[in-house]
């Protein structure tokens, strides 16, 4: 067994896929200059509560052709290692099991007549996933000092813990998974070896922790379903529910840019035949499988059908970002949402209404402002760890909005009281519930956005960070 701990190794580590930076060569007239771009979410906010005196390393891997030109040159963050795996080697860890196979299961998204074959060609990627993730446990190995803590996100990197745990038996280790985690009869899908690895893997582990009870749950379900009663390794189980970071969030959305995004969209979506300001039902996600907006659109032209005295007084407002576009089945995805949009607004929109305002490319700022107007909001997964964006929208909303939720995200085991919540799969349902959202007082409105909004800041970035680390003193 090596131990390979640094005397001035790092107190704290986090370990990733993606990284709170990455880079882009831009073209100067000789080698191209590297430009360097920071990121946001809640590890960035987490890892900073830890304050800079704090000896903390962030370890994830280079994604980008910058990111690699970036490490070749020795340039980086400090507080950042990039790992340089081969980008053949993190294409297969990545995109063909993480996001093909991994992200399928815990979410539940294959056509099961035909998918998923776990076939000669899986077992080659899996060799590739168990390397990437044997280069995260060897880096984390070499930069840990004595007894550190490393908190190893997601199903990236199942097997890590177990990995890392083998060549630093001295270190406290989490794991954290910030997807659902599948349910026995489904997880059982996988081979019987590959299940019982992902699981061991996280059982390294001294504490492996989820986002919500029913997420925890489900994984001792499939320990006990695959690897025998009890968890065999004593890894204890949490739970921490990320909520919305509602300070960032109100001071971010009253910033000029938001402002003038907001003008935009105000025109864009345009007044109602009496004048008065059309109803907006927003969604912004990233285009996922499991974000089910194709649904939604399916819903909203529903709610057409049923409630026609909506038509001309309501908008659709729906940003769909990119996101894992070298997969075509994301692309296809995007292409069907786009389709679907535009057959609501031939068949329904007049010269002055558009009823679907459909934006595809990622700008914060007009998130922001459309969380700003939204009257209601519409967060329908078909399964989701979490789903911020339906904590983010009552904390923003100017008048408060009301909240239509699927019961299946990961926020409705905190919001559901509060929100009308949805079956995802239920057209017919989703716009009733829409209907309902929309006739809903102004003042009943506002109340339940205020109890949404306190529900929903209950546990911010910083504090949901400090917890797990708290926990894995214990
Ligand atoms: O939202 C769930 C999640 O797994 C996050 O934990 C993670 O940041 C993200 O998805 C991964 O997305 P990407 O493939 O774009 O890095």
């Amino acid at each position: 067994m090596a131990s390979t701990a640094s005397t001035h190794g790092a107190e704290v580590l986090v370990a990733s896929n993606r990284g709170p930076v990455s880079y882009e060569v831009r073209p100067d007239g000789g080698g191209g200059s590297l430009h360097a771009k920071r990121g946001g979410g809640g590890l960035v906010s987490g890892l900073s509560a830890i304050g800079s005196d704090a000896n903390a390393l962030w370890v994830c891997a280079a994604l980008s052709d910058g990111d690699r030109e970036a490490v070749r040159r020795g340039v980086g963050e400090p507080g950042v290692r990039m790992l340089d795996i081969p980008a053949d080697v993190h294409a297969d860890a990545y995109n063909g099991i993480a996001n093909s196979v991994l992200w399928f299961v815990h979410h539940m998204l294959y056509q099961t007549p035909l998918e998923p074959v776990f076939d000669a060609e899986f077992r080659r990627q899996w060799a590739s996933y168990e390397a990437y993730n044997r280069a995260f446990a060897q880096a984390l190995a070499e930069e840990a000092a004595q007894g550190a803590a490393v908190v190893v996100q997601d199903y990236h990197l199942a097997l890590a813990p177990r990995m890392l745990r083998q060549l630093r038996p001295d270190l406290r280790i989490g794991h954290f998974s910030h997807t659902p985690w599948a349910p026995p009869d489904y997880f059982r899908l996988l081979p019987d070896d590959i299940a019982a690895e992902l699981l061991g893997g996280i059982l390294g582990a001294d504490r492996a922790a989820f986002l919500t009870r029913r997420w925890a749950d489900a994984f001792t379900a499939c320990c006990h379903e695959v690897l025998g009663p009890g968890i065999p390794s004593g890894t204890r189980i949490g739970v921490h529910g990320l909520g919305a970071d509602a300070d960032f969030l109100r001071e971010r959305a009253h910033r000029p840019d938001v402002a003038e995004r907001m003008a935009a969209l105000r025109a864009e979506i345009g007044s109602a035949p009496d004048g008065k300001a059309r109803k907006t039902i927003v969604r912004v996600d990233r285009t996922e499988l499991s974000k089910n907006i194709v649904r939604g659109l399916l819903a909203y032209r529903q709610l057409l059908d049923d409630h026609p005295e909506w038509r001309e007084r309501v908008v659709h407002v729906a940003f769909a970002y990119p996101s894992r576009q070298d997969l075509a089945v994301y692309r296809d995805y995007t292409a069907e949402v786009r389709r679907v949009a535009e057959e609501i607004n031939s068949a329904y929109g007049t010269p002055d209404w558009t009823p679907v305002v459909l934006h595809v490319k990622d700008d914060f700022a007009r998130s922001l402002a459309a969380y700003r107007l939204a009257d209601v909001a519409l967060v329908n997964p078909i399964r989701d760890g979490m789903n911020l964006v339906a904590k983010e929208i009552p904390v923003v909303s100017d008048a408060g909005c009301v909240l239509v939720l699927s019961r299946e995200a990961g926020a409705y085991e905190e919001l559901g009281e509060d929100a009308l919540t949805v079956n995802p799969y239920d057209i017919t349902g989703t716009a009733h519930a829409l209907h309902q959202a929309l006739t809903t007082p102004d003042a009943e409105r506002a109340e339940r956005s205020k109890h949404l909004a306190a529900a929903a800041t209950a546990l911010p970035p910083a504090q949901w960070f400090l917890d797990q680390l708290r926990a894995l003193d214990g």
